[in-house]
């Protein structure tokens, strides 16, 4: 599964790719506005560091048929080919992928509570679907089983639409999109770090460090006997 990181945060993303496999970036308007920047600014420099052929996925903040399609062109001519157009799937969202898709745009599916709103937009020819595996328990529903019946309509319908899952609070929701094999899932930093942060772990390496000091001397490692 393919690990993305959700934010707009440089010094976020520049840790993330420092130790982790990371194949792009994700934000939203929510995300952009946590900068308190201006978005197109904090897009280049994410742009520049994650270099021109790394997927970048931005969203439309327009709801109308026509504001959607003049974003996606701008987004577009500023950041890049391999920027992907986030579009929410609506009514509305779905015209427009469809409408995006047929002039070239690589575009991702977003805001999917349903696997309805997937099957349509792989339909209309989006490149990612983005279900929102933690807002979906927000609202009573199970966020795991739905992104399992997406993959199911997915592989069935030989579409060729990906998964990219979305909106997580803790490591069993990231690690259950491993499991049922979704291409891709993208993770804020807050979530990212627990997957690894561990305090068991890191004392069992702390006990192994002492017990060889009793053999050596303290601060002694195997560069040293
Ligand atoms: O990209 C969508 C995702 O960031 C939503 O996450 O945590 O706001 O539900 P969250």
């Amino acid at each position: 599964m393919k690990f993305i990181v959700d934010s707009a945060d440089i010094g976020q993303i520049r840790e993330a790719y420092e130790y982790l496999v990371c194949e792009g970036v994700t934000t939203n308007p929510s995300i952009l506005a946590k900068s308190g920047r201006n978005p197109y600014e904090v897009l280049k420099e994410i742009r520049a560091f994650i270099g021109k052929d790394a997927d970048l996925h931005v969203q439309v903040i327009s709801t109308d048929y026509d504001g959607i399609m003049a974003e996606a062109e701008k987004i577009a001519s500023v950041l890049g080919k391999n920027t992907f157009i986030k579009v929410p799937v609506t009514k509305v969202g779905l015209k427009a992928i469809k409408a995006l898709k047929a002039k070239g745009y690589g575009i991702t599916a977003t805001a999917i509570y349903t696997s309805a709103q997937a099957y349509l937009a792989a339909q209309a020819g989006a490149d990612f679907v983005a279900p929102y595996v933690n807002r979906i328990y927000d609202i009573g529903n199970d966020g795991v089983a739905v992104v399992e019946q997406i993959q199911n309509i997915l592989d069935a319908g030989n579409y060729k639409t990906k998964v990219l899952a979305a909106s997580f609070k803790n490591v069993g929701q990231v690690t259950a999109m491993a499991e049922i094999g979704a291409y891709s899932a993208t993770v804020q930093p807050e979530v990212l770090w627990k997957l690894i942060n561990n305090p068991t772990v890191d004392a069992a390496v702390e006990a192994f460090k002492k017990d060889f000091e009793t053999l050596t001397a303290k601060g002694k490692t195997m560069l040293d006997v």
